[in-house]
């Protein structure tokens, strides 16, 4: 790998600290090099907080010159958010050159903070990496590209395929259990559907000390959201309905707050098979800034995800247990799925006696 490519490599693994916390906002990571020297790291760590460009030139111990490149995985913003635009503390740093790997792909910055640099005079080279630095912002580039957020389906599945066992309240071992937490934890929110409430109580949280997330602050508690179409579910009985953490229930009987319990109710239209989830999507991604949801889905809401071919990723955890008929099968089998799209396999990972497989949605 050539200096360039190690030095922006360097920015993404930085941006990738921030995964846990970030949301809404994307995973930057910035270095400023001068010669071979690194001269100042940073990566954006949280929304409203300082944005990685910032905190380097903040950090930078010496008067910027002619010579220093900065390195940043993703374009700098160019308006007023909850923090300032980043093109103006760069122009007035007197950084010279920017290596950025790829554009912001958010319609109020795509290509205007890059403009902008140029007019002022900055050299600005972009690309380097860019694949990687797509990789790890895959969840905010959906986001702004497709209208909805990320979507990732996980399922406990046992070699038989059965996603409830009587004899047994677990389908995978702990260490899948806790590795699955860690999913949780990169989510902005999680989905469920009405019955995996009735049958299994969920809490629905994060259960991951910091030192395990490796963030500093308290952890953020992804948004819950359920799918009860004719509100039958009893919200004093529930877990899931406890606590602080906001909650969104969607249904197609009302739209109402429930401020004092954190809960929003949103009416939305029925199909023939449950809620719509297409336009579930759109309500998250737009009015909650949703960019990674995490579906833990039942057999109908699984089945009902890949018949609509809207989600990006699977992941299973396969346990080496054989339940057999009396177990719940993971989907319903009577349907055939994906006519347009396709999966490859993008990861494998051994957890003590389970398997971890993960799938990427291909169009
Ligand atoms: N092993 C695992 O990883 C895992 C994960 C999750 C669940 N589970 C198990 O799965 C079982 C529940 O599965 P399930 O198939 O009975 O139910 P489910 O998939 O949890 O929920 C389905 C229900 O959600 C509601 N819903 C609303 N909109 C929907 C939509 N667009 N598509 C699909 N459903 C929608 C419907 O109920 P309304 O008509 O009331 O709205 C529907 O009956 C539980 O026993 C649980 O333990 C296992």
């Amino acid at each position: 790998m050539n200096r360039k490519k190690l030095y922006m490599q360097n920015a993404i693994d930085l941006a990738i600290k921030g995964k846990y916390t970030t949301s809404p906002n994307p995973n930057v990571g910035c270095i400023i090099v001068e010669g071979n020297k690194i001269l100042s790291k940073s990566y954006h760590c949280k929304s409203g907080k300082d944005h990685a460009e910032v905190i380097a030139l903040k950090n930078l111990k010496k008067k910027v010159n002619k010579k220093m490149v900065m390195y940043i995985n993703l374009e700098p913003c160019c308006h007023t958010g909850k923090t300032g635009p980043c093109t103006k503390t760069i122009i007035d740093s007197g950084i010279k050159n920017i290596e950025i790997a790829m554009l912001d792909p958010n319609p109020v910055v795509k290509g205007k903070g890059v403009k902008e640099l140029r007019k002022n005079g900055i050299n600005v080279s972009i690309g380097l990496c860019k694949n990687e630095a797509i990789k790890i912002n895959e969840d905010f580039i959906t986001r702004h590209k497709k209208n909805r957020p990320y979507i990732v389906l996980k399922q406990a599945i046992s070699t038989d395929f059965r996603i409830t066992n009587p004899k047994s309240k677990w389908i995978s071992s702990n260490l899948s259990r806790e590795d699955s937490h860690f999913h949780r934890a990169e989510s902005c929110a999680i989905l469920i559907g009405s019955n995996t409430v009735r049958k299994d109580d969920p809490k629905l949280n994060v259960r991951l000390s910091k030192e395990k997330l490796l963030v500093s602050g308290s952890i953020r508690q992804p948004i819950k959201v359920i799918l009860d179409s004719r509100l039958t579910l009893n919200i004093n009985r529930y877990k899931v309905f406890g606590g602080k953490t906001k909650k969104i229930i969607f249904n197609s009987v009302k739209t109402k707050s429930d401020h004092k319990r954190n809960i929003d109710y949103i009416k939305v239209k029925k199909e023939k098979i449950g809620l719509d989830l297409n336009l579930i999507m759109k309500i998250l991604a737009n009015e909650y800034e949703i960019k990674r949801l995490l579906v833990e889905p039942g057999k109908e809401l699984f089945s009902n995800f890949l018949s609509k071919e809207i989600f990006d990723e699977i992941i299973y955890y396969k346990s080496p247990v054989f339940v057999g008929n009396s177990g719940l099968h993971n989907m319903n089998t009577k349907k055939s799925y994906l006519k347009n799209k396709f999966l490859i396999l993008d990861s494998v990972k051994i957890l003590s006696n389970d398997v971890k497989i993960r799938y990427i949605l291909k169009e």
